[in-house]
């Protein structure tokens, strides 16, 4: 299943390395080519001749060599490999990735890989729930690296929690998934609108959402690494870049994101509206501040273009289209009603009330609609978990050509 790809394994110095030996014979068993870059400290938990041994290759750990100063060159393996995994990823590791501190062969490797990078961290539940930790994964993510993330269970100190790599078995599979969704979206252009638009009253005013734009961006991030080309639209949000590989065109109000929206959409092959537009925007905006002045200040509203229904009157029969529906009251019949009025193929139904769903909180649960009245309910996950699951539906419906 692993047959013929490169694999960069990163050892660090974590009691978790002697897993790395399981690990290496999986990805050899699977038909992968495993190449070794331990830390000096990996060396102190598990020794290079095991691993070179499983491996079949030389295990690398220095710069150069002592011997006779060939260089070990960093560069060539980030050219080389298919993916970079360090399993385990020790704290100080993170820390250093997070950084950009390049003070041995696995950190420099990781600099200048070209590859994607894939982390399972090892270490002790209190190293890992420290914020400076999380932050620090946070980081790697917005790097556009994978986290396997620990799981749960007796660690090495004797204590219980969160901090233990994941098996060998499940790394593997991981991997082997991993290598399989890689590329089912190459070559698709995806426009995703995200986040909320303001909508200008005077220089210092806007009528505003809470919308924080998290959703759009899980969902580009994981197109991207599905091999997508991705457009995203995005009103102000305070999030970074999903993916180096997604092109982001700012914007402010409804009429922006209309504008960008609509330039774009004629090249796309799959378009999703995850942006909460305002419905409404001042008919004037006041050019210099508005003063108090003690009486009722009216706001005359006029209607935004609804641009998930603009582009559904435009698409082609090629395209997909999918739009979210926040609903409060009778909100499955809302949700069938927006996916028919906007002309959508599928509509992905927040409800407002559901505890955990919605605006600026980083879960949900959502329920897929499809045209014939097809539904399927989620559970409660994380919106990058929410964000698979809505990928894999779109795929399913781009390769079978109706939604079941
Ligand atoms: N949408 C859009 N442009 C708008 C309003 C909504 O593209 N001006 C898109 C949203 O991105 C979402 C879908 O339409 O995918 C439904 O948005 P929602 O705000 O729930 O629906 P509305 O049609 O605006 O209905 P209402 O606010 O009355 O519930």
């Amino acid at each position: 299943m692993l047959k013929g790809k490169k694999i960069i394994l990163g050892i660090t110095g974590s009691i978790a390395a002697y897993k790395a030996a399981f690990l290496t014979r999986l990805l050899i068993r699977q038909g992968a080519e495993v190449k070794i870059v331990i830390t000096p400290c990996g060396k102190e938990f598990i020794t290079p001749v095991t691993l070179a041994t499983l491996s079949k290759n030389t295990v690398l750990c220095d710069f150069f060599s002592h011997d006779d100063g060939a260089w070990n060159s960093h560069i060539d393996l980030g050219i080389w490999a298919d993916v970079m995994l360090i399993a385990p990823a020790s704290a100080n590791t993170i820390a250093k990735m997070a950084n950009g501190i390049a003070d041995n062969l696995l950190l420099t490797t990781y600099l200048s890989a070209k590859c994607p990078v894939v982390v399972a961290p090892a270490m002790d539940l209190d190293m890992f729930r420290h914020p400076a930790t999380a932050k620090n994964l946070v980081t790697l993510q917005s790097f556009g690296n994978f986290i396997i993330e620990p799981t749960s269970g007796e660690l090495a100190s004797g204590l219980d929690g969160k901090g233990r790599m994941e098996e060998p078995e499940e790394i593997t599979s991981w991997l082997i998934e991993f290598f399989k969704k890689k590329s089912r979206f190459s070559g698709k252009k995806i426009l995703i609108t995200a986040g909320p638009t303001f909508e200008k009253i005077d220089p210092v005013r806007f009528i505003g959402n809470h919308s924080s734009g998290k959703m759009g961006y899980a969902l580009a991030k994981t197109f991207a690494d599905q091999g997508a080309y991705v457009n995203l639209v995005s009103g102000p949000v305070s999030i970074g870049l999903p993916n180096p590989a997604v092109k982001i065109h700012p914007v402010v109000s409804a009429d922006d994101m209309n504008q960008a929206a609509s330039t774009l959409f004629p090249d796309m092959d799959i378009a999703i509206f995850a942006a909460a537009v305002a419905d409404y925007k001042p008919s004037s905006q006041s050019e210099s501040k508005i003063k108090r002045s003690g009486n009722d200040l009216l706001l005359n509203l006029i209607p935004n273009e609804d641009i998930a229904a603009k582009l559904g009157r435009l698409r082609s029969e090629n395209q997909i289209l999918v739009g979210f529906a926040l609903e409060s009251d009778d909100a499955v019949n809302n949700a069938s009603r927006k996916l028919a009025d906007k002309n959508l193929d599928l509509i992905v139904l927040n409800r407002i009330n559901d505890p955990g769903a919605g605006f600026n909180v980083d879960t949900n649960r959502i329920l897929i609609i499809g045209k014939d009245n097809i539904h399927k309910n989620f559970e409660l996950k994380s919106k990058d978990n929410v964000a698979k699951d809505i990928v894999d539906e779109i795929f399913n419906l781009m390769i079978n050509g109706s939604y079941a």
